[in-house]
């Protein structure tokens, strides 16, 4: 949009009549005060100047002309300020239409059935049981309003006449999914006898209905409109947009699971709750709350189902640079019903005694359901606490490996022990072998060792040259030490007493594989030169297979270290100057 069209609307923007929609102000000599918006505070520092039409806070600075006040206090794009603001103005500009959103009459039309809804709820017979129903649930008439509540009536049509005569199209309501067709042709509401929970986008545009069922017998709790144009319900949070304002204030989100728990926790004096509807917490929605807010507290129901959605939506959250704190309710109870049982007061203690961080939390959760005598339970836990703290700070690594070392009854030095020959013996256990063993290897490998079955000088030469962790064949390998072992006090070596002193796969191996070698067999010589080519490519074989196996692992994330950065970046060092 053109400045001096920002200028314009800006202009006839009275400045001290928008911010009061807001705020309540009083006048103090040429300006007006009130309590700022944007922060929280006890006496006002929030100043406007209908002089030079704008609003400022003394305090943290926020505010700016009508229309930057405008777009920051509703959380909208400067756009659609400006065409907002120029629409109240009476400036009509082909701009401003241009730029209106594609969705507005979708927007119109879930509007005006939310209410619909509302005025049913009461202003109808039916809408009477509803309202006994949420009384019956704490609900008072001030939430019923703030959340905008409503009721749809028994099965019918009378939405879908409503919106008729209002002339809306039937197709816009079907595929909005308000109303639906039958197979006779005739259309009927998809709510009915339910109350109704309108669900707003983060622009406070109604887009979709949750309804729920009054009668316990009911399968169905809730049911939602299906996903369309403007519903998805993985890229919306339930009251992020009513709950903008105290949002701004306490700099923070509390994150519930339903929609109750929501209302009651409102009820409740914090106000600054949303939900996700049901389902799993998506990236979207953790961006949503970044977007708003840098803190979020997870308040899920406190059943082990709730728990575990927790500990799923930590890692989903941190990843958006969310400070994470968790509220556990206590006694496996969701919040409504734990403001129901103890009372507002308590619910708000909870919020002091009952968070803790996302590790603390994560720590106690995976100790919880573990018998740490039984060794399938040691290696599960020890294993989701060095996953938790895989990419922490030292200190709580440091923490955290300490409080294991506790629990599990284990010494320190035996975690930091443990994780090292873990990196280092895995890509030699059997099982990490099928990375393709080419058959220069393979010839490389038998050749080493006949040279050393035929020479003590040989093998003494070979010892520092070649480990048995070289070797990608793991008989191979331990064959390997065994001529080592038998050298030692022996100064030739004797094939048969040498065989004898071999266990089960190694004597197979000797006798159906090695001594069956042409090399073996026809007693072929071998040079010293040829050895040295053998060494070379045993040993470039076995980088390759630690460089796919660091590269795997940090692939998949599964322990990221320095270390393991560090050797690979040798390795791939290492590789280049063998070419
Ligand atoms: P809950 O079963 O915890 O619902 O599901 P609730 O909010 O505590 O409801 P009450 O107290 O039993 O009335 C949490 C959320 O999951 C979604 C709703 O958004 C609900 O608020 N949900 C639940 C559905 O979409 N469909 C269902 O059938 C059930
Ligand atoms: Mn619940």
């Amino acid at each position: 949009m053109e400045s001096k069209l920002l200028d314009e609307i800006n202009e006839k923007t009275a400045i001290v009549d928008l911010v009061s929609e807001f705020v309540s102000l009083q006048k103090r000599g040429k300006n007006y005060m009130g309590l700022c918006p944007f922060h929280q505070e006890k006496t006002p520092s929030f100043s406007v100047s209908p002089e030079k039409n704008i609003a400022k806070c003394m305090s943290c600075g926020e505010g700016g002309n009508p229309i930057n006040f405008y777009r920051k206090i509703k959380n909208i794009s400067l756009n659609e300020a400006a065409s907002e603001l120029a629409a109240r103005a009476g400036i009509t500009i082909e701009e401003v239409k241009v730029n209106k959103n594609p969705h507005e009459a979708h927007y119109k039309l879930m509007n005006e059935v939310a209410s619909f809804y509302q005025f049913n709820l009461k202003n109808s017979e039916k809408g009477q049981e509803a309202l006994k129903y949420l009384y019956n649930r704490q609900m008072t008439d001030e939430l019923i309003s703030h959340f905008k509540l409503g009721y749809a009536p028994s099965h019918g049509n009378t939405l879908y006449q409503v919106l008729r005569d209002k002339g809306f199209a039937v197709s816009d309501m079907i595929s909005l999914g308000v109303v639906k067709q039958s197979d006779d042709g005739s259309y009927y509401d998809l709510f009915s006898e339910r109350v109704i929970f309108p669900i707003t986008n983060p622009t406070g545009n109604v887009v979709g209905l949750s309804g729920r069922t009054l009668n316990p017998k009911e399968q169905v709790k809730y049911i939602n409109s299906p996903e369309t144009v403007i519903f998805k319900k993985g890229l919306l949070l339930y009251h992020l947009y009513e709950a903008l304002s105290e949002i701004r204030k306490t700099k923070q989100v509390v994150l519930y699971e339903g929609f109750f728990d929501v209302i009651s926790s409102y009820a409740a004096g914090v106000q600054n709750g949303v939900a996700t509807m049901g389902t799993a917490l998506t990236k979207d929605q953790a961006k949503l709350i970044r977007n708003v807010s840098t803190s979020v507290i997870v308040a899920y129901d406190g059943d082990s189902a709730g728990l575990k959605a927790i500990d799923q939506a930590i890692p989903v959250l941190e990843k958006e640079q969310l400070k994470v704190e968790v509220l556990t309710i206590p006694e496996k109870m969701d919040p409504d019903d734990f403001v129901k049982a103890y009372g507002p007061e308590k619910f708000e203690a909870l919020f002091g005694e009952y968070t803790t961080d996302a590790y603390q939390f994560r720590y106690d959760y995976y100790k919880l359901s573990k018998n740490l005598q039984n060794a399938n339970d040691m290696k599960e836990f020890r294993k989701q606490v060095m996953q938790m703290i895989q990419s922490s700070d030292p200190s709580i690594k440091a923490f955290y490996i300490q409080k294991l070392s506790t629990d599990l009854n284990i010494p320190v030095e035996s975690f930091v022990e443990k994780r090292r020959t873990e990196i280092q013996v895995e890509p030699q256990l059997p099982k990490m072998e099928k990375p393709r063993i080419d058959n220069k290897n393979t010839k490389a490998e038998r050749y080493v060792i006949f040279a050393m079955l035929r020479s003590k000088k040989t093998t003494e030469s070979l010892l520092n040259k070649i480990k048995p962790t070289d070797f990608a064949d793991h008989v191979s390998a331990t064959i390997r030490i065994q001529i080592e072992h038998y050298y030692e006090d022996h100064t030739e070596l004797d094939l048969n007493d040498f065989l004898d002193t071999l266990t089960g796969d190694q004597r197979t191996f000797m006798e159906n594989v090695m001594l069956k070698d042409m090399f073996w067999t026809k007693n072929l010589p071998i040079s010293e030169e040829e050895i040295e080519t053998y060494v070379k490519l045993i040993k470039e074989a076995n980088l390759r297979r630690r460089l796919e196996y660091i590269k795997d692992k940090l692939a998949h994330e599964e322990q990221i270290t320095e270390a393991l950065i560090k050797e690979r970046d040798q390795i791939i060092v290492l590789l280049k100057h063998t070419k």
